[in-house]
């Protein structure tokens, strides 16, 4: 029964620290590549143009890799396709509005 008890919450700990790494890993992408310029899920360049309220990651995704007026695009090389898909999600569940 203990040993059970035992790998029940080994389990329970690995998976959890999986969930905070996912987190952690957007929110580092965020902080390194986006942040600059979007504080806060905001936009210091073009106020209107702000991260808040964004529900399709697609949208995200796209303007990452080919960018738009002053924001230039990021390659797979300054991020890669698994770190968009991250870095979506955690615009998309942080900056609800
Ligand atoms: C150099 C400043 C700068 C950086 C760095 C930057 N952005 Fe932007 N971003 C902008 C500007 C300016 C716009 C408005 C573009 C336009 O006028 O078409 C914008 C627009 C956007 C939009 C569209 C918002 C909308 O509602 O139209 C998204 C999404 C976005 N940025 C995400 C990101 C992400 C994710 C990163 C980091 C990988 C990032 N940006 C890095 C300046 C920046």
């Amino acid at each position: 029964m203990k040993k059970v008890l035992i790998a029940t919450a080994v389990l329970g700990i690995t998976m959890m620290s999986t969930v905070v790494f996912a987190a952690d890993a957007g929110e580092a992408i965020f902080k390194a590549k986006c942040a600059g310029c979007h504080p806060k899920g905001g936009n210091i360049m073009k106020p209107t143009a702000n991260l808040k309220g964004i529900t399709d990651p697609e949208k995200i995704i796209k303007q990452v890799r080919k960018g738009s007026g002053a924001m230039r695009g990021f390659d797979a090389k300054a991020i890669s396709d698994a770190d968009t898909k991250v870095l979506a999600d955690y615009i998309i569940k942080t900056f609800k509005k």
